[in-house]
């Protein structure tokens, strides 16, 4: 056994090589039960997701796991006005950071969707926002923009941003007004993107 301190600590060099062989067995079990949280997290969201119930039985969840695929990227790329195109892959990337919000018909199906770009500390853009024809006209939007915004993750997001052509009346009940001073906003855009 190696010689080590009497407050033996994995940051003291003298310590390290006696101590840390003890700690393995710990460590082994420990990150064993990480991975079968995230494997529970992948397999199962309800187990972690925030959930809000809306009216007709309709409901939002942020659990990625519940998000259909094929339907956000036929939306986005066919019938969106913004993100005409967008690959299928480019479409999985944005959801991999981004507070992604699912809207779901009371069968589990997707009806909507909403997302927050967001460092879940300061400041958030909310983008992607719809609601699927078949079920627009029933105040769904309201609950689904209301899930993004009061979504716990975001508690401390300040400043919130984002681009509409025609829907200035929808956000507006939240509260979002045009800038007052667009001179201060700058943006760019690259001109060919995946
Ligand atoms: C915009 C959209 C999300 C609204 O979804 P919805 O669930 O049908 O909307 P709601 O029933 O919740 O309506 C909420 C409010 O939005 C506004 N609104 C909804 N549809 C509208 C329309 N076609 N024209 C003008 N205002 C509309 C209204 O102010 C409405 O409130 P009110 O019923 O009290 O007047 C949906 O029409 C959609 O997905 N459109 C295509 C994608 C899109 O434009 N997304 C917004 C990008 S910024």
């Amino acid at each position: 056994m190696l010689p080590v301190c009497d407050a033996p600590s994995l940051q003291c060099a003298r310590c390290l090589p006696g101590v840390a062989p003890l700690l393995s067995p710990w460590l082994a079990a420990y990150r064993a039960s990480l991975t079968a949280a995230v494997a529970v997290h992948h397999g199962n969201p309800r187990l972690v997701e925030q959930r809000s119930d809306l009216a007709g039985g309709y409901f939002t969840s942020d659990a990625k796991a519940r998000i259909d695929l094929d339907v956000l990227h036929r939306f986005l790329s066919e019938e969106s006005t913004w993100a005409r195109g967008r690959s299928r892959a480019i479409v999985e990337k944005s959801l991999e950071r981004s507070l992604a919000i699912g809207l779901y018909a009371p069968d589990g199906s997707m009806a909507g969707f909403a997302r927050a770009v967001t460092d879940f500390a300061t400041s958030a853009r909310l983008c992607d926002v719809f609601v699927l024809r078949a079920h627009r006209g029933q105040g769904l939007s309201i609950g689904l923009v209301r899930a993004t915004l009061d979504h716990p993750s975001l508690a401390t997001v300040v400043a919130w941003t984002l681009t509409t052509e025609d829907m200035h009346i929808l956000y507006a009940k939240f509260g979002f007004a045009p800038l007052v001073d667009p001179s201060k906003t700058m943006a760019w855009r690259r001109v060919s993107a995946g």
